[in-house]
C-alpha cells in the first residue's frame, strides 16, 4: 500500500518537472510571438534577434521594412544603432549591413545613408567612407539620379559654378564638368532612346538596326537612309505636313557612317574654320547621324529652313509623330552645339511627348530619367 503511495507522487512529480522542461522547450508565448512577427514578414532569424532584444512592440508599431528585416537576421546586427536601422530602405548592394554600419559608424543618419546608398555599388561605397564625415552630402545626393561615384566632382562643380545643387547633379552626371570628348563613355547597343553626345560616343563599326532607304520622294537625293521606325514616322509627318500647309518636309541628310561624319567634320573645318566645325559638326563617333535616328531637314518651300512655314509646323508637331528637336535656342551649355533648327530626333511618340513637356534638352531629360 505505502510503495504504491510513493509511485504515484513520485510520478505526479515526474510529470511536472517533464512539463516544464516541455513548456521551456516549446515555449507556447515565444512561438506565438514568432507567429505574430512572421505574419508581418519578418523572417525567423529576425523574430530571434527581435525577442532576444525586447524589439516587438516597437516592431509591430511600425509596417513591414525589408532592410530591417535583413539587417535584423543578419550577424552583424548591432542594437545600439536600432534606431537609425528602423529609418532604412533597402538597396541591393553587396555587403549591405557590413556598409550601414560602417556608415552609421562615420556618423551618418538614416537618411544620409539612403541617399549614399541608393545608386552606389560596393567599392564606390568604401571608397566614400575614405573621406571625412560630411554633414552636407544629402545635398547632392537627395535626388534619385544623383550618383555617389560622382561626388566629389558635384562639391567641385558647385564652388566653381553658381548654380543650385540639383543642376550641379544634373549637369555632372551628363559630363559638362568635363573638356568635351576627353572622357567618355563607348556605346555599341543601338536603342530608340540611346543618348549621343559629346560625352556618349559609338564605337566606329556602329551600324543602326533596321537601316533602309528613304524613298525620294521624302528625301533630297537617293542616298538618304535611317532606321525603318524612324523613316516610316518621318514619311506620316511629311504627309500630314503636305495636307496641312500644303508644303512637305525632306531628309537632306539622315544617316552618317562614321567615315561620312569625318568628312562632314573636316568640310565645316576647311570651310569655317575650328570653332564654327565645333559648334555645329559632331566629331566622328559622337555624331546622332550614326544611330540612323536622326535627320536633317529640308523645307519643300525654300533652302534655308529657320522661319519656314514648315520648320514652324514642326515645332508645333512634331513630338506627335515621335520627333524633338534636339539643339533648340539657349541650351548651347548643356548641348554643346548652336542652335540647329534643322536637326530632329526621333525616340517614339511617348517619349518625345514627354520630352518636349519637360522643356528640357535630351542630354538633361536622359540623365534625370533614364540612365539606369
Ligand atoms: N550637327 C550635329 C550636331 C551632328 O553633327 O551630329
Ligand atoms: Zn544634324
Amino acid at each position: 500500500m505505502k510503495k504504491k503511495k510513493i509511485n504515484k507522487k513520485s510520478i505526479i512529480i515526474l510529470s511536472i518537472i517533464i512539463l516544464i522542461i516541455l513548456i521551456e522547450i516549446i515555449n507556447p508565448i515565444k512561438l506565438y510571438n514568432k507567429h505574430v512577427l512572421k505574419q508581418l514578414n519578418y523572417s525567423n532569424s529576425s523574430a530571434e534577434t527581435i525577442l532576444k532584444f525586447k524589439l516587438k512592440d516597437d516592431i509591430l508599431k511600425n509596417k513591414y521594412n525589408e532592410a530591417l528585416d535583413i539587417i535584423l537576421a543578419s550577424k552583424e546586427y548591432q542594437n545600439d544603432n536600432y534606431k537609425i536601422y528602423k529609418e532604412l530602405n533597402y538597396y541591393e548592394i553587396n555587403n549591405y549591413v557590413s556598409l550601414v554600419n560602417s556608415l552609421i559608424k562615420k556618423g551618418y543618419h538614416a537618411k544620409d545613408i539612403n541617399n549614399i546608398l541608393k545608386n552606389s555599388k560596393e567599392d564606390e561605397v568604401k571608397s566614400f567612407l575614405e573621406n571625412d564625415y560630411d554633414k552636407d552630402i544629402s545635398k547632392y545626393l537627395q535626388y534619385d539620379f544623383s550618383l555617389l561615384r560622382n561626388y566629389n566632382r558635384y562639391k567641385e562643380y558647385y564652388k566653381k559654378e553658381s548654380l543650385d545643387y540639383e543642376d550641379v547633379v544634373v549637369q555632372v552626371n551628363i559630363g559638362l564638368d568635363k573638356e568635351y570628348y576627353t572622357d567618355y563613355n563607348e556605346i555599341k547597343k543601338f536603342s530608340k532612346t540611346m543618348l549621343i553626345n559629346k560625352y556618349n560616343g559609338l564605337v566606329q563599326d556602329f551600324v543602326p538596326d533596321d537601316l533602309i532607304l528613304v524613298d525620294e520622294e521624302y528625301a533630297v537625293d537617293k542616298k538618304q537612309k535611317g532606321n525603318k521606325e524612324m523613316v516610316e514616322a518621318f514619311i506620316k509627318m511629311s504627309d500630314d505636313c503636305f495636307k496641312e500647309i500644303g508644303s512637305k518636309v525632306l531628309i537632306r541628310s539622315g544617316y552618317r557612317d562614321y567615315k561620312s561624319q569625318e568628312d562632314t567634320y573636316n568640310l565645316y573645318l576647311k570651310t569655317y574654320g575650328k570653332k564654327y566645325a565645333e559648334e555645329y559638326v559632331a566629331h566622328p563617333g559622337f555624331s546622332e547621324h550614326q544611330t540612323g535616328l536622326a535627320i536633317d531637314i529640308k523645307a519643300e518651300s525654300s533652302n534655308t529652313f529657320e522661319g519656314t512655314k514648315e520648320s514652324k509646323w514642326l515645332l508645333e508637331n512634331a513630338y506627335k509623330y515621335g520627333f524633338i528637336l534636339r539643339y533648340s535656342k539657349n541650351t548651347e551649355d548643356i548641348t554643346g552645339y548652336n542652335y540647329e533648327s534643322w536637326h530632329y530626333r526621333y525616340l517614339g511618340v511617348e517619349l518625345a511627348t514627354k520630352v518636349k513637356e519637360s522643356k528640357l534638352t535630351y542630354d538633361e531629360y536622359y540623365i534625370r530619367n533614364l540612365n539606369k
